[in-house]
């Protein structure tokens, strides 16, 4: 079968031809209310939340009796005349002409009318595309990741992408998950493994993006990242994607002050651009987060220093689980009370301590702390993280030195000191923690279209 003809449904919608055109729709039935002279089928082709209303009547098709039988999930191309419906929820419906059932859909069809939970949808991934939730989450998905190609491209960022295969642990917290060709019985040496070394999948392009910075000033990755973290949370995935910009000549300020634009430009891109998209999930996920987000988008981001959130954290009236002093990680409950009971909007948290941080943060004058920089936002908690580098090579030696990782295996990151070094920062953007933000979301499993988590990688 062949496509020409056919029309979107949101573009119908959006531009509706005048009446008694004839047009072709292609899509999935949502529903089918069949009476004795009229079947009113809900037609849904994923291009828009909208399902356009088809019009089947019982003197134009002498098949009509089978044709109400048509059930939900069935695959139909339509075509019919245009008719205008000004008190409908559409602009236009079709009465038809003709209808041909592509694929048949049978009574055992799991997405039925009434609404399904969050946690079951999750175990018919294959289908939950073709719920109004997951139809907006992955049309937002898909927009924002144009979006944020676009705010890079407009300011004259290079796109580069760097290795999924590689043999640094950027982040140096050992969540590599291993890649090899050696049977998993195998007692060969790495020598005679596929890389003669220890290979993994990348948990951060920073690196490799640190030695293209130093060479277009200004560019970005967006690629697929993988930790093997055994946390089972709400907001981590073994597999998620992450933006990592990095700027040449710049500093801490800079990078936040990058961040910020970048957020809250996405945000009214948003906003702006997916208006439907956005108010069904004001409507049924987060009431009151158009509002709420625009405000985002309006405002400057606070900015606080680690031991300033220290004091705060301490002074709070929360008997929080893990207890908080100068020094210690902030947790997930830390950073929410922070951003939602202290600022009640995004924040930035600014210089961590050394002890903390991976080994290329830049160690700040005080000895203590390094140009690190978290943005924690409302309901989520850490969305970036990011820092100014150490560019010093005697600095980044000693702190390689006290991470513990061999700096030969590190040669071509050093060399990147050597030869014209400059200030640089930059920072990781989590795609699906910025599409909870801004969609309400809750889960990362369900921003994701088929989430890695531990003990599970179906579909
Ligand atoms: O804070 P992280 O670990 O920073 C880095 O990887 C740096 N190399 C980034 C840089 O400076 N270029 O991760 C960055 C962001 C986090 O703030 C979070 O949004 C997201 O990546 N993230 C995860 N998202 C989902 N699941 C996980 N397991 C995540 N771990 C980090
Ligand atoms: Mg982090």
């Amino acid at each position: 079968m062949n496509r020409s003809g056919r029309v979107r449904i949101a573009e119908l919608c959006a531009n509706p031809p005048a009446d008694n055109t004839v047009v072709t729709v292609n899509g999935w039935v949502r529903a089918n209310r069949a009476g004795k002279h009229h079947s009113f089928i809900t037609l849904n082709d994923g291009s828009t939340l909208a399902g356009l209303q088809l019009v089947l009547n019982a003197e134009q098709f002498p098949d009509y009796p089978s044709l109400c039988r048509i059930t939900t999930g069935t695959a139909l191309r339509a075509t019919g005349v245009v008719v205008a419906t000004p008190d409908g929820q559409q602009p236009i419906e079709l009465q038809l002409t003709e209808l041909i059932v592509v694929g048949e859909s049978d009574p055992t069809y799991p997405l039925q009318k009434k609404r399904h939970s969050f946690e079951y949808l999750r175990e018919i991934a294959h289908l939950r595309p073709r719920t109004n939730t997951f139809g907006a989450v992955f049309r937002v998905r898909s927009a924002m990741a144009q979006a944020i190609h676009h705010f890079f491209a407009t300011r004259g960022f290079l796109y580069v992408t760097t290795p999924i295969i590689t043999a640094n642990d950027c982040e140096g917290a050992g969540e590599l998950f291993r890649v090899t060709t050696l049977a998993p019985t195998s007692s060969a040496p790495v020598s005679e493994d596929f890389f003669a070394a220890p290979t993994g999948l990348t948990v951060s392009g920073q690196l490799e993006g640190e030695l293209f910075a130093q060479a277009f000033s200004d560019i970005y990755t967006f690629g697929p990242t993988f930790r093997a973290e055994n946390s089972n949370t709400a907001r981590h995935a073994a597999e998620f994607w992450m933006i990592e910009p990095e700027m040449a000549f710049a500093d801490l300020h800079d990078d936040a002050s990058l961040a910020e634009a970048f957020v809250r430009e996405l945000l009214d891109h948003a906003l702006t651009h997916l208006p439907d998209d956005m108010a069904f999930f004001d409507r049924m996920v987060a009431p009151g987060l158009c509002d709420r987000l625009l405000k985002v988008s309006q405002t400057p981001f606070e900015r606080i220093d680690y031991s300033d959130a220290i004091r705060l954290l301490e002074r709070a009236p929360v008997n929080f689980t893990y207890p908080v002093s100068w020094g210690v990680d902030l947790q997930t409950e830390h950073e929410r009370y922070l951003c939602e009971q202290v600022v009640g909007g995004p924040v930035f948290v600014l210089n961590y301590p050394r002890a903390i941080k991976a080994f290329y943060m830049r160690d700040n004058d005080d000895g203590k702390t390094v140009a690190a920089m978290d943005l924690l936002v409302p309901g989520v908690g850490e969305l970036i993280g990011g820092s100014q580098r150490e560019e010093r090579l005697d600095r980044l030696d000693q702190k390689l030195a006290s991470a513990g990782i061999d700096p030969r295996a590190l040669w071509w990151y050093r060399d990147s000191r050597r030869w014209g070094s400059t200030p640089h920062a930059g920072f990781g953007l989590g795609f699906e923690r910025f599409l909870m933000y801004l969609t309400g979301m809750e889960n990362i499993r369900d921003v994701i279209p088929f989430p890695r988590t531990p003990r599970h990688a179906e579909f």
